[in-house]
């Protein structure tokens, strides 16, 4: 694992690896509410630097490396880095890959596909989001996905508003995937965060009518749609981390984190000046 300068606040897990539990209310106090801001423009920024790396021929470990160090110059931790034993600073998910994908000494090809998953722990509160990209040239099917799996995460958000229930978040997204011939990917959600990088609110991409509870101002959570070309089923590798389609057909995924308003939603993990 690589080393976190001993300046840097660090979570609860980041010695041992395990990560403690503790309640913590979905809805943030005002403070709290601008250390996430500053959080997520963070993540933000760091995803955007991640980003520009990506290229036939550099590898995702490659990628890590700048990425950890653009959490560390930002005065942040690497959220990810030795959650539950996590070995990296960012997650990469290429192709099949549905998300929690190890960065490697394998080399991006043209035609991949590639997610960047970065969360950063700054001023005791962490920022996650993440985004799908093309690797040169993609095909048209995995060129589509992209695009409208960005529409479903922004569907999603679009669906969030007091007074709504949860539900109404994966049903907008839900429908989006299956008007085009896509599946949700059920296994993996969207989570509370603050304090925690994962807390036990739970925000599912597809639609549960048994979400009754509705949304207040002051909540924060993400939501990560990850929509599959062909199975939505997962399986893991033996790393114990890589979750892949059951099918081998590529998987994309965006997610921001936000904070529900009077309105609407305030999307936390954009860069500055958006
Ligand atoms: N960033 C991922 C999420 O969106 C979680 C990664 S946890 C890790 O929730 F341990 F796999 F890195
Ligand atoms: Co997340
Ligand atoms: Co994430």
């Amino acid at each position: 694992m690589r080393t976190v300068p001993a300046d840097i606040p660090r979570p609860p897990y980041a010695e041992t690896g395990d990560v403690p539990r503790r309640r913590e209310d979905v809805v943030k106090d005002a403070d709290t509410i601008e250390r996430m801001r500053r959080a997520g423009r963070a993540a933000a920024e760091v995803l955007e630097l991640g980003a520009a790396l990506i290229a036939p021929g550099v590898t995702t470990d490659e990628i890590d490396a700048a990425v950890h160090e653009a959490y560390i110059a930002r005065g942040g931790y690497p959220s990810t880095l030795n959650y539950r034993g996590y070995p990296k600073s960012l997650c990469t998910s290429v192709n099949e890959v549905i998300c929690h994908g190890i960065p490697d000494d394998r080399a991006l090809r043209d035609g991949d596909i590639v997610n960047l998953d970065v969360t950063i722990f700054l001023d005791g509160v962490h920022g996650d989001t993440n985004a799908t990209y093309a690797v040169g040239d993609v095909p048209e099917p995995a060129r589509r996905l992209i695009d409208v799996t960005g529409e479903c995460l922004d569907l999603g958000i679009a669906a969030v508003a007091p007074g709504r229930p949860f539900s109404d978040i994966g049903r907008a997204i839900e429908t989006h995937a299956e008007a085009n011939g896509y599946e949700v990917v059920r296994a993996f959600v969207g989570h509370g965060i603050g304090e925690q990088f994962h807390t036990d609110l739970q925000i599912p991409h597809y639609y549960e009518p048994r979400l009754t509870r509705v949304m207040e101002p002051g909540m924060t959570f993400t939501i990560e749609p990850m929509i599959s070309i062909g199975s939505g089923m997962h399986r893991i590798w033996p790393d114990d981390w890589t979750a892949v389609t059951a099918d081998g057909t590529p998987c994309a995924q965006f997610e921001h984190t936000l904070v529900v308003t009077e309105d609407g939603a305030e999307i936390l993990t954009l860069p500055a000046g958006h």
